[in-house]
């Protein structure tokens, strides 16, 4: 692996990997990206603010000692918690996934009514509702935790019976109630697009933070001085598609990788590249 500095994108598990995506059509083939998933601590989301922050130092610490010049906190839940923390104490850009998913809301509603699904630590974060006012300080709001949704995409069920009633029963008192647009805030909810989708009904825009995520981080790397060199992706607003993709990644996991590689695989498209089993708590 080439000794220049990386991109960290640290996940709780696999869910992360939706940002991986939309990052490697955002930035220059030769962007090198480091994506860590806490696989054997996955889920962040049930779990007391003190302990994510500090599984999030954890993992940004590993990260850091990987040798990175910037961070994406690709999980909502470590966004919602922890990143005005990891942004005061990492000496380089820390970017999370709730702003850019807030302000990617506020552009595409009409109503002003947007829905918000997450964790629960990050429903009860309220950090989704105080970005969307931020941005448009009349919208209304209305969240729900979608806990089931989690093991779902990390099992890979993210198309069967079970995802579909999954998701009807969670979305029943959401659909019909005036919102236009619904933020996945939650990085393995894109998994499950498909079934939220159906179950919300249409007319409802359904907002990914992970494209809205990776132009920021394009941009923050410009604003630094610290993109790598060599042209972008063909198209190379993120989720674009075509042209080489940036970043044959390194993937770190916590916990053991089969299933990790299976479903990452099917998602990405492409094999994972390198994976290796570590122990960050160190
Ligand atoms: N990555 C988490 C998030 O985006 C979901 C999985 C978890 O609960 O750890 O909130």
């Amino acid at each position: 692996m080439s000794d220049a500095p990386g991109i960290g994108v640290f996940d709780s598990g696999i869910g992360g990997l939706t940002v991986l995506k939309a990052l490697r059509a955002a930035l220059p083939p030769s962007e090198r990206l480091l994506y860590l998933g806490d696989t054997a601590r996955v889920p962040y989301g049930t779990k007391s603010d003190e302990t994510v922050v500090r599984y999030a130092f954890e993992g940004a610490r590993f990260l850091t000692r990987r040798g990175i010049k910037a961070l994406v906190v690709a999980c909502n839940t470590m966004s919602a918690v922890a990143l005005p923390e990891l942004q005061r104490a990492m000496p380089f850009p820390v970017v999370g996934v709730i702003g850019p998913g807030a302000e990617a809301a506020c552009r595409a509603t009409k109503s002003r009514v947007i829905g918000v699904i997450g964790t629960a630590a990050t429903v009860k974060s309220g950090a989704y509702p105080r970005a969307i006012a931020f941005h448009l300080p009349e919208a209304r709001v209305v969240a729900r935790a979608c806990p089931l949704f989690v093991p779902l995409a990390e099992e890979g069920w993210v198309d069967n019976d079970v995802a579909r009633a999954t998701a009807r029963t969670y979305l029943a008192d959401l659909r019909g109630g005036g919102i236009d647009t619904l933020v996945l805030g939650c990085t393995h909810y894109p998994l499950l697009k498909t079934v939220i989708g159906e179950a919300i009904g249409p007319g409802v825009t359904l907002v990914d933070s992970a494209e809205a995520t990776a132009t920021v981080v394009r941009r923050r790397l410009e604003e630094k001085g610290l993109l790598a060199a060599g042209a972008a992706p063909a198209g190379s607003a993120a989720g674009a598609t075509g042209g080489a993709a940036a970043g044959r990644g390194h993937f770190y996991v916590t916990d053991s990788s089969e299933r990790f590689l299976e479903v990452g695989q099917r998602f990405l498209g492409q094999p994972l590249g390198s994976l290796e089993l570590v122990d960050i708590t160190g």
